[in-house]
């Protein structure tokens, strides 16, 4: 099943830092890198790389020649991109020496969507498939009605977590993909245990994917509910690892894999993501996570169905 990918497309600048900046600070850093990233352009080259066919659509600025080629390159369908006079999607990402990241994100054009845009991309990709988002793209709430008014399952990960969350209908979505922050966000306070129950008393149709950081991630799919932990790797940057997740698990998901083998094989993936440096070019290819499955090398931990 193809997917029409709406979604963000970002020139990531990440910087090497000793520890990030505190608040009145000015250091030197210990190195500079550009890469292509975006959590729109990241799960397009992570599910392209799964195996799915891949349309990514949206509004690159003068900036975005490199993110269009990225795609390109990974073969992504780019049809439905945009080049538009303005400053681009950005980031100033600071990746300290355990590997944590933390992003400040200008949305520049990826935010300049309009409805008669998001109406010509939906004409053009066509009544089949299934529609792919996240929250780093303006017009969230109509696309994700639009989606729906054309029978087009939703899989939405919900991040970066904004207001612009709480005026999309959920109920809409087929799958919702978040972290425990954002997962939290959309409930009452819970324990993080009560998360996924919470959710799905809350919006009783959604199936949800959701991650946990270091403890690893959940999925619930009607009364079936997974939970597996993570891989021990080293990590050199955690950045585009959920989105490498979400890429992955969704390929699964649209594939007919059974929820254990999309939760085993996005965690795979995702671990062979944070032990390199970037965002999109850091999301292994299908025959690496596989061999890597194979070869047991990175013990992938026992997948567990809660009762
Ligand atoms: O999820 C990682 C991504 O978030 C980065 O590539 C950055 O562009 C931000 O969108």
């Amino acid at each position: 099943m193809k997917i029409l990918n709406l979604g963000s497309m970002n020139v990531d600048n990440v910087y090497q830092v000793d520890a990030f900046l505190l608040p009145g600070e000015t250091k030197l850093s210990q190195g500079l890198n550009l890469f292509c990233g975006g959590k729109g352009l990241n799960q397009s080259i992570a599910a392209v790389r799964a195996g799915s066919e891949v349309w990514h659509a949206g509004l690159i600025g003068e900036d975005g020649g490199m993110l269009l080629d990225k795609l390109r390159e990974n073969g992504v369908n780019t049809d439905l991109i945009r080049q538009v006079p303005g400053k681009g999607g950005h980031t100033v990402i600071q990746v300290n020496q355990q590997g944590q990241n933390c992003i400040l994100l200008y949305g520049g054009t990826n935010r300049q969507l309009t409805t008669e845009l998001i109406d010509g991309i939906f004409d053009a990709f066509g009544g089949e498939g299934a529609v792919l988002l996240q929250n780093e793209v303006n017009l969230l709430p109509y696309i994700i009605e639009t989606a729906h008014r054309r029978g087009l399952p939703v899989f939405l990960n919900a991040a970066p977590m904004d207001e612009q969350i709480s005026e999309c209908d959920l109920n809409l979505v087929n799958w919702l993909i978040v972290n425990e922050v954002e997962g939290r966000q959309l409930v009452e306070d819970c324990a993080e245990s009560e998360i996924l129950d919470a959710l799905s008393a809350k919006y009783p149709k959604m199936n949800i994917l959701l991650t946990l950081g270091g403890s690893g991630a959940m999925c619930r799919k009607g009364n079936d509910i997974y939970s597996i932990g993570i891989c021990s790797v080293d990590v050199v940057d955690t950045t585009a690892a959920g989105d490498t997740f979400s890429g992955y698990f969704l390929y699964g998901v649209l594939n007919g894999l059974e929820l254990p083998e999309c939760l085993r094989m996005a965690t795979a993936a995702s671990a062979l993501c944070v032990g390199r440096a970037g965002a999109a070019d850091s999301v292994p290819w299908l025959e690496e996570v596989k061999r890597t499955m194979e070869e047991g090398t990175l013990h992938i931990p026992a997948v567990h169905e809660k009762i």
